[in-house]
């Protein structure tokens, strides 16, 4: 416990006025009524219980209250740890005529049985008008070979500039809905709008896929083989992400569980 209370003393940049409850034994208590942060306080109930403070030197963790921070310094915290998230190239159609395309990270499957896709406006976009207009949108899976067309369909055209042209991207009719898909990616998702859901500052988008079409190219069977669709993804500040290694681990059931938890172990 010494040592401990010593590494602690010893950094003073792990320090600070934070109050802390009232069950901290006294002998962690440090001296001059100075107290540890929650964090350290973490770090050091971990090096006590298992006898040596040395392997948790770096477990420190910095605390960031979204209460006082600005809604843009947490969104970028948010965003660079709900990671990787798949990128949503969405066409739809304005009332004009003119043909959109943008990338949408915020983007998931929300059901199975209807199935639906779920993307996020965050705040009012040329996308969300025109979906909520029309009714109808399309999800076209983003290719890392396609980087740079997916990153420059996210400038902030105005509404009569359709993003197809400016990036010089081929249009693809789509069998059900009227916004075309984009040519070149493997995967489109036609959607028919269920409904929308204002939540904050942004608007939850629900699609029904009512079409789907997938490249034979990328198909094994039925499977779209992972590493042929080679998605992209997105992840904090302005950084992209691309396919890692694959594993497959199947879902362990009740009935096969092991007994002790720890094997059998994957081949690395
Ligand atoms: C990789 C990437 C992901 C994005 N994800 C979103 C998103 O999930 N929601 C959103 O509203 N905007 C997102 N944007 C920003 C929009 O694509 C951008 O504002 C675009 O201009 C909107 O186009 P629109 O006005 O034609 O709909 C993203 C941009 C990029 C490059």
């Amino acid at each position: 416990m010494k040592l401990i209370l010593q590494t602690a003393t010893t950094l003073p940049h792990l320090l600070s006025s934070h109050s802390e409850p009232a069950n901290i034994p006294y002998a962690w208590r440090l001296p001059a009524g100075r107290r540890c942060r929650p964090d350290v306080r973490h770090f050091m109930t971990t090096a006590h219980a298992t006898g040596g403070w040395r392997e948790h030197e770096a477990m420190v963790r910095k605390q960031f209250d979204p209460a006082k921070l600005s809604a843009r310094d947490f969104y970028q915290l948010l965003t660079a740890v709900v990671v990787p998230r798949p990128v949503a190239w969405v066409s739809s159609t304005s009332v004009e005529g003119v043909d959109n395309l943008a990338p949408h990270s915020f983007y998931t499957v929300a059901s199975v049985n209807p199935p639906i896709v779920q993307v996020t406006s965050v705040g009012e976009k040329d996308s969300l008008r025109n979906i909520e207009a029309q009714g109808e949108f399309v999800v076209n899976l983003t290719p890392a070979s396609l980087l740079d067309e997916v990153n420059a369909t996210g400038t902030d055209f105005p509404p009569n500039i359709s993003e197809f042209d400016a990036v010089g991207l081929l249009r693809e009719p789509s069998a059900v809905v009227r916004p075309p898909r984009v040519k070149d990616s493997p995967v489109a998702l036609e959607c028919r709008l269920h409904r929308t859901l204002p939540l904050g500052d942004c608007t939850l988008v629900f699609g029904e896929v009512v079409y789907a079409v997938v490249t034979t190219d990328v198909l094994e069977g039925d499977h779209p083989r992972i590493d042929l669709l080679a998605p992209l993804s997105r992840l904090g500040r302005s950084e992209w992400g691309t396919l890692g290694s694959i594993t497959e681990l199947r879902r362990i059931r009740v009935k096969d569980w092991p007994g002790q938890f720890g094997g059998p172990r994957r081949e690395e």
